[in-house]
């Protein structure tokens, strides 16, 4: 292919454990109420992993769901890109878990780890890809076991945070108009490795030797985390052209209903316009900016044409937005 390229999204794919945790069973581990919870973050209830389920299986699912949407062949796969914290092993990659799972073996795949920002991350990075002509068609997958580093002792913690995996299929197509074009057309990363201590997990290969648990200064995130994500969509929308009010749908990392309304207001846009799946399946990392997708397209409420601005953050920090026209 010659010419400028876009990345035009043409599926996506979802995929949650069976299993669903309520509130009111949290609240028989450890000294919470679903009041509290749903009042403080808006979650009313998480899914869970079950023990032979691992963040590779997960992240299969949703991509063979992203596939059937999308109308296309595993075998025209040439990139896997998976957005992950909790990988099925400290290597390899689940993305080349997947590609197994998928019984791909040709093209690339690995994983990219921004913690909940992992999804824009590894749509950034892919969309770069593709766009520099490395790939005809890539998957991109947000795919996380988050149950298996929580500390269930823990209820600032443990209560927040859920498992799932989602998906998207991303096409090479010839760059034309960006007020019209449909695809990836926009995105910023940013880091800022200061804050490690705000949003960590105390354990890895190289420090415990052991995996760890998750540690969050939960108020202090949330606060950063409104000033961020304000800032990079202003910036997005800035570099694709456009304005807030030209956002047909929010499609935001799930974290806490509060930092949803938060952000909205900040950017002046009605909660109307964001999706909101944070009560299903709490914060799944990488897994809920696609599981939120996946939600608003398959229900209808995200429609060919609509403008969706997607962002997130998480530990490190990192953060970042991504502005596509959808189908
Ligand atoms: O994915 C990216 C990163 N994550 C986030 O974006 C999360 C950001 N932070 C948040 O969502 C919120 O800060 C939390 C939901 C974590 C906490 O909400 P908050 O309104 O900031 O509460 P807080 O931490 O100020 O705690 C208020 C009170 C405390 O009691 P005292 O000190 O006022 O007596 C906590 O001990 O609530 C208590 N508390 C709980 N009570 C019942 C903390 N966790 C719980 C709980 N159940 N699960």
């Amino acid at each position: 292919m010659s010419g400028a390229l876009r990345s035009r999204i043409i599926g996506c794919g979802s995929y949650l454990p069976q299993r669903v945790m309520s509130n009111d069973e949290l609240s028989e581990i450890v000294e919470t109420s679903d009041e509290w919870i749903v009042e403080r973050t808006g979650i009313r209830q998480r899914h869970v992993a079950a023990e032979d389920e691992k963040t590779s299986d997960l992240a299969t699912n949703a991509a063979r769901a992203a596939l059937a949407h999308a109308g296309i062949d595993a075998s025209e796969v040439e990139l896997i890109v998976v957005a992950t914290a909790t990988p099925d092993d400290t290597f390899p990659a689940v993305a080349t878990q997947v590609q197994r799972k998928l019984g791909i073996t040709h093209g690339a795949a690995f994983d990219v780890q921004a913690v909940c920002s992992g999804f824009i991350y590894a749509l950034s990075v892919t969309d770069a890809m593709v766009r520099a002509g490395q790939a005809k068609v890539a998957l991109v997958i947000g795919a996380e076991t988050f149950s298996r580093i929580l500390d269930w002792q823990d209820r600032t913690t443990c209560v927040l945070f859920g498992d799932g995996a989602g998906a998207v299929v991303l096409k090479a197509e010839p760059a034309g108009d960006i007020r019209t074009d449909r695809g990836v057309l926009a995105s910023r990363l940013h880091s800022d490795g200061r804050y490690r201590d705000m949003l960590y997990v105390d354990g890895g290969p190289s420090s415990t030797r052991t995996t760890g648990f998750l540690r969050m200064k939960g108020r202090e995130v949330f606060r950063h985390a409104v000033e961020n994500l304000a800032s990079v969509v202003g910036e997005v929308l800035n570099e694709a052209g456009f304005e807030a009010k030209d956002v047909d749908w929010v499609v935001p990392h799930q974290a806490n209903r509060r930092i949803l309304e938060s952000t909205a207001k900040k950017l002046g846009l009605p909660m109307e316009r964001v999706v909101v799946t944070v009560d299903r399946h709490a914060n799944t990392s990488a897994a809920s900016v696609p599981l939120a997708l996946d939600t608003a397209v398959k229900d209808g409420r995200i429609k060919p044409g609509d403008l969706l601005m997607m962002e997130a953050m998480g530990g490190g920090f990192t953060w970042g937005g991504a502005l596509v026209r959808w189908g």
